[in-house]
């Protein structure tokens, strides 16, 4: 085992955050996560709390953390601006509540907490209620003027409503909502500017501009968190008060804040919050736990970096960096080739991360994303892993870069990119043991024939053993078929075989829907399906008469047509047939289409797969029901798709309205309210 010298690691970690100090305060250009960048400090606190003859006085820990840049007017703070200290669990913030009963001798009795933004501290100043400065915190004692920049942001008052003191100085988080950020990365990409890596840099970058104007168009907002001066205005007695009075003067303040009675109540806010950290339209990272009386706050006092009467709990990292090793591609069911990235391993919102998609070529060259660069890896939520960008100062000139691959590496064909499109295919049909793979996967899925047993891995097992070389295979196979595998007993054989049957009687919308032709969805299926009724007619349908069904555009009808003309997917309708598939739905009694979804009211949000927003409500109104845009008690369900509003999710958690996917949506255009189970 090596022992640390602790002085040489001191050096070392001081030389680190010295460095990435710099470039996060000073260029904006942060090179670690944050996460990465608090665990040195945290390191070298540590070792210097064991060790204190190794403190200097310049040490990154004798000084709240940031440095002023020389492109704007140093303006000196009139009451410094201190930092917080965090707690990164719950028996942390425990630890912080006995540090101050044994101070103070009694419990605070009451708590504020608030959603830590993130974003960049700024100073406020209004004297006889006009604006007169904003300022950067930079180190806390001495910022930067940006007060020009500052005043180009809506919520930020040029001046106060009521009757404002003479002389008031508040603190505030500017932010970037998500919004802003996608769409200015929009605009950056399309002008072939660099990328912003997440909304604080993005805020950062925007309120150091020299140009106002550039701050103007970003669409900043602030939230006010804190009153630094009062002089000539009311004495308040709690934090809580100061915040209304604030808010009374027309400055912004959070209304997710709360304030609470105890510990107990500030753990169930944390607990809430953490849960429901990507609901909110900015960027939280943590909550901010507060004394809310102020006589106890000024009890308890400051240490050299921080009041002992707030806390930051810190949310695990939703960002780390880490290396990109290789870059792999995957075909899908219609053939798409995707890239992806492989990732050395590394923890982030709470799980281990080694691949994360790149979705297309394209992508990859906006990003410049090269083979051994470090990257950002973000994972938020339930939401899948995605590289948010390279870290461009860490390039050592050994990276490659990347092209997509000639041939696909599961069946040999070649990839084309038709000119114009987005996304390379793999033009090696079934023969492609990849795009069969997930074609099947599709085809037995819940969204389509929903064949119950039939998952992944069985999939991947029939496929590897031949026993599948084609979906209507699915329909031929005996319980013969798995004498010899592993893991595969009477029990199992059987209760796939009843789910295969099962799936035999599917409406042929299903059967449409499983053929994964392009363009061709759910909602096209169930159009086609109840003009036509049986397969056979469908398969001789002119693109004519496709186009006269109401919803049903050239691009679909032509899709269609092109695939039923090729011989070989014409011979696999009749492999269905022959597999006891149905092909044909029973006629309709009178009004049983039209009303299935009576008295049923859905809210869509997000986006469908297989629905744009019309169709949806078409699709909802076409059989007797109610299609809103806001959810209340009166909603059956909200329906959702990618990227759903989560205030809509939110409201239908608390009303106990069921949130479901499009699999579900597609089962109740068919059954109504029973989809519900
Ligand atoms: S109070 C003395 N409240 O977090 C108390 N800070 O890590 C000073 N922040 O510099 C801060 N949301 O930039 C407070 N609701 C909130 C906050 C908040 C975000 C930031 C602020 C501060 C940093 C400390």
């Amino acid at each position: 085992m090596t022992t640390i010298d602790p002085v040489a690691r001191a050096e070392e970690l001081r030389a680190a955050i010295r460095y990435h100090g710099h470039r996060y305060h000073v260029l904006d250009e942060p090179e670690i996560a944050d996460a990465e960048y608090d665990a040195l400090i945290r390191e070298l606190e540590a070792l210097e709390e064991w060790h204190p003859d190794l403190i200097t006085p310049d040490s990154p820990t004798q000084r709240v953390g940031g440095a002023v840049s020389d492109l704007f007017a140093p303006v000196t703070h009139r009451r410094r601006l201190f930092s917080l200290d965090n707690a990164d669990t719950i028996d942390e913030l425990r630890a912080w509540e006995e540090r101050l009963v044994r101070q103070v001798g009694q419990t605070p009795g009451g708590y504020s907490c608030e959603l830590k933004i993130d974003g960049l501290a700024v100073s406020l100043t209004y004297q006889d209620g006009v604006l007169t400065r904003g300022a950067t915190r930079g180190d806390g004692i001495t910022g930067e003027d940006i007060t020009a920049n500052l005043r180009m942001i809506e919520s930020i008052p040029l001046r106060l409503l009521g009757a404002p003191p003479a002389l008031l100085e508040v603190r505030g988080e500017v932010y970037m909502p998500y919004a802003a950020f996608e769409a200015l990365n929009l605009r950056q990409a399309e002008s072939g500017e660099r990328m912003f890596i997440n909304p604080r840099n993005a805020a950062a970058g925007s309120v150091r501009q020299k140009d106002p104007t550039i701050a103007g168009e970003r669409q900043l907002a602030i939230w006010i968190y804190q009153a630094g001066l009062i002089e000539g205005g009311p004495t308040l007695a709690t934090h809580g008060e100061t915040m209304e009075y604030l808010a009374s003067l027309g400055l912004r303040v959070n209304p997710a804040s709360s304030i609470v009675p105890d510990l107990d109540a500030v753990i169930a806010y944390v607990e809430a919050a953490e849960r429901t950290r990507n609901d909110h339209e900015y960027q939280t990272d943590g909550v901010v736990v507060k004394v809310d009386s102020i006589p106890l706050q000024e009890e308890l006092g400051f240490t050299a970096r921080a009041p002992r009467w707030a806390v930051a709990y810190k949310f695990p990292p939703e960002e780390r960096t880490t290396r990109l090793l290789s870059i792999e591609i995957n075909v899908g069911r219609t053939g798409a080739a995707t890239p992806y990235a492989v990732l050395e391993p590394v923890f982030v919102g709470g799980a281990n991360v080694t691949n994360a998609t790149l979705h297309n070529e394209e992508q990859i060259r906006v990003k410049d994303l090269r083979i051994a660069d470090t990257v950002v890896v973000r994972r938020a939520g339930d939401v899948i892993p995605e590289v948010v960008g390279p870290v461009l100062s860490l390039r050592t000139g050994e990276e490659r870069s990347w092209t997509m691959p000639e041939n696909c590496p599961f069946c040999g064909n070649p990839i084309v990119r038709p000119e114009g499109e987005k996304v390379a295919r793999c033009s090696g049909g079934l023969s492609c043991p990849s795009r069969l793979r997930e074609w099947l996967a599709f085809f037995a899925g819940r969204s389509a024939m929903d064949i119950e047993g039939l998952g992944y891995k069985t999939i991947q097992l029939l496929v590897d053993e031949r026993l599948i070389a084609d979906p209507a295979d699915i329909f031929f196979l005996t319980p013969e078929a798995f004498d010899g595998f592993e893991g595969w007993g009477d029990v199992s054989v059987a209760n796939l075989m009843a789910g295969i049957d099962a799936a035999r009687d599917r409406p042929i919308a299903r059967l449409v829907i499983a053929l994964g032709i392009r363009h061709v969805g759910p909602k096209a299926a169930e159009e086609f399906a109840s003009v036509f009724r049986s397969i056979d007619r469908l398969v001789t349908a002119t693109e004519e008469e496709l186009l006269a069904i109401d919803g049903i555009g050239p691009t679909i009808a032509r899709a269609w047509v092109e695939w039923v003309a090729e011989d070989e997917n014409r011979a696999l309708l009749e492999k269905f047939r022959r597999g006891g598939v149905r092909m044909e739905d029973p006629e309709p009694e009178a009004g049983e289409v039209s009303d299935v979804l009576a008295g049923v009211t859905l809210v869509v949000s997000g986006t469908l797969t297989g629905f744009s927003r019309d169709d949806a409500q078409n699709a909802i109104t076409s059989r007797g029901g109610k299609a809103t845009g806001s959810v209340s008690k009166n909603t059956t369900a909200l329906v959702v798709g990618e990227n759903p509003g989560a205030s809509k999710v939110a409201r239908a958690e608390a009303l106990g309205v069921p949130v479901i996917d499009e699999a579900v949506f597609v089962e109740m255009l068919e059954r109504g309210r029973q989809a519900l189970g």
